[in-house]
């Protein structure tokens, strides 16, 4: 860094310049803005040099972990050899490899794959070739979405107008008409069959029939679901669920997209969620940990019968990015999953996750740990103000709680993860794939410090 990048000119920088994502800027009027330098394995280093162990993979991203020379190496190799050529008409060899590589991934017959620069324009173009889809085939009608109450798609308006978060759509509405929601998979919460996972699940899954009765099936395009739904704090599916998900699709001609932006590549222990789950999608959307973050990529993977309209006469997709698919990103796609290959990354989370999951369970001991739920690497901790009841805190709580100690109090004794509470207030924990048990007492037990000094707060 030169000289005059010292850490108070970019502090200064950072506030007079800097607009960060989903950010609150005042609380940096009082604080520093956290400025992370270095990455290196499952750790995070500042412009001080303090170390973070990375509890959030970035954010669901860094699967292979930080500071992977061959990764720097083949976006470098790419950039020498052919730095940009769109895929627009043409196509370049990283992307024809990845794309055959992921077809191969991916479940039945989803082998067409569609890149973009990222998982909402993933999601996007998923809308996108659902509806062309069934203009082309003779349904014009068929166009709406069903998804589920706080699940997050994303952010370009087609996918946020998907997205089951009130608050997030408010200051942009109207967004894209024609989205309407299900309930999740909440179990800890269900309003019903709370106690039987099974039968929660098909009342669950019901839910979508309903509200594919209730919009006409003849209007209906398209489910979104995760395999296992961030937003809310992680709700893997009940067991049948998808199952039943699936035959309600095929009954009324709506297809099963799967948002895999986080589940993929490894999260969950396999490279799709779909494949953990044992259920067959018509799309996959995927991005985040394809190139474990060391150049942004996504795709949307579809199925034969998807593509099917469109290789014929003068049909095409009326879509595309000038950066989907980008030649640096997709070669360094194929190098990350080479490491996948070598080093047994999926593997690794099938050996170590039940470790994983029996330390964070650990935590149910304190007050305010309500419940400890999630799959592979993939956890959310929700906090409660009173577990017999399940009562969740109050906004003022909520907020003096979350937003005002424990985000800022993790990351001060060394722990990078997030408090959420766009739905009931959690932490959120998905570490590096590269994880093992001595990472995950780390995690534990600065959480039940910090956790312990927050529930005396209230
Ligand atoms: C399930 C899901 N879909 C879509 C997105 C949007 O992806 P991106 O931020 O790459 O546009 C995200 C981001 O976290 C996500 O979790």
């Amino acid at each position: 860094m030169s000289e005059s990048w010292d850490d108070a000119h970019l502090q200064r920088a950072a506030k007079d310049h800097l607009w960060m994502h989903f950010t609150r800027h005042s609380t940096y009027d009082s604080s520093d803005v956290p400025v992370i330098a270095k990455g290196e394995g499952a750790y995070l280093y500042d412009t001080a040099g303090k170390r973070y162990l990375d509890g959030l993979a970035g954010l669901f991203v860094v699967q292979v972990g930080h500071g992977r020379e061959e990764l720097a190496e083949a976006a470098a190799k790419q950039a020498r050899e052919l730095a940009f050529m769109p895929l627009w008409s043409y196509a370049h060899p990283p992307a024809v490899q990845l794309a055959e590589r992921v077809a191969s991934y991916a479940p039945g017959d989803l082998n067409r794959v569609f890149f973009t620069t990222g998982g909402g324009e993933a999601v996007e173009s998923a809308w996108k070739l659902a509806k062309q889809y069934f203009k082309l085939t003779g349904k014009p009608t068929k166009h709406k979405v069903i998804s589920r109450n706080i699940a997050y798609h994303g952010t370009p308006q087609g996918a946020l107008s998907i997205t089951g978060i009130p608050d997030m759509k408010a200051p942009f509405e109207p967004l894209v008409p024609s989205t309407f929601r299900v309930p999740n998979t909440n179990i800890y919460r269900a309003p019903e069959h709370g106690d039987d996972p099974e039968a929660f699940g098909r009342w669950a899954a019901d839910r979508i029939a309903e509200a594919i009765e209730f919009e006409g099936p003849d209007t209906v395009a398209a489910v979104f679901l995760e395999p296992v739904q961030n937003a809310g704090g992680c709700f893997p599916p009940p067991p049948g669920y998808f199952q039943r998900v699936r035959e309600i699709c095929d009954e009324y001609d709506v297809l099963l997209v799967s948002d895999e932006v986080i589940c993929a590549f490894g999260r969950l222990g396999e490279m799709f969620g779909a494949v953990r789950y044992g259920y067959q999608p018509d799309i996959i959307t995927c991005a985040k940990g394809l190139t474990s973050g060391y150049s942004p990529l996504g795709a949307m993977i579809a199925s034969d019968r998807l593509m099917e309209p469109f290789l014929k006469g003068h049909e095409s997709f009326l879509h595309g990015y000038t950066f989907g698919g980008h030649p640096v990103s997709t070669a360094v796609a194929m190098a990350n999953l080479d490491i996948f290959e070598r080093e047994g990354i999926n593997e690794n989370v099938r050996a170590n996750e039940d470790g994983f999951r029996s330390t964070l369970e650990k935590l149910l001991d304190l007050d305010i740990v309500g419940d400890v739920r999630g799959d592979g690497y993939f956890y959310g901790i929700e906090l409660v103000k009173d577990k017999a009841t399940k009562e969740t805190f109050n906004e003022e709580e909520s907020e003096r709680l979350l937003r005002g100690f424990l985000s800022k109090a993790l990351y001060d004794a060394g722990l990078y993860c997030r408090a959420d509470d766009r739905g009931d207030p959690v932490v959120q924990l998905a570490p590096p794939l590269i994880c093992d048990q001595e990472h995950f007492d780390e995690m534990e037990s600065i959480l039940r410090s910090v956790i312990t000094e927050g529930q005396n707060l209230l």
